[in-house]
């Protein structure tokens, strides 16, 4: 079992290595999302960018196509963004979500 720490919400959870930041924290019951989007989101198709995190430590992928499209706007300004529903967990992890 790995560790993710969420930063905003003062939180550390149990992910198993492999599976998404975004499935991690559902299965946790703890929200990436904010506002609306808690509601109105794509349910982690890479569709509606509202699950951006910041990773702040541990390895990851490299940024897929999905994140290159969905976060193109906004990556000049902060290179570090991701998608949570794209980012596979593979070692311990901390991110801030709300980005
Ligand atoms: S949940 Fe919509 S892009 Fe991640």
């Amino acid at each position: 079992m790995l560790e993710l720490r969420f930063t905003k919400q003062k939180r550390t959870i149990k992910a198993e290595k492999g599976e998404t930041i975004r499935e991690t924290a559902i299965r946790n019951k703890l929200s990436i999302y904010p506002h609306i989007f808690k509601l109105l989101n794509c349910r982690g198709r890479g569709l509606c960018h509202s699950c951006a995190i910041k990773v702040v430590s541990g390895d990851t992928e490299p940024k897929n196509e999905i994140e290159n499209q969905q976060l193109a706007g906004k990556l000049k300004e902060n290179p570090e963004l991701r998608l949570a529903c794209q980012v596979k967990v593979l070692n311990n992890m901390t991110v801030e979500t709300h980005v």
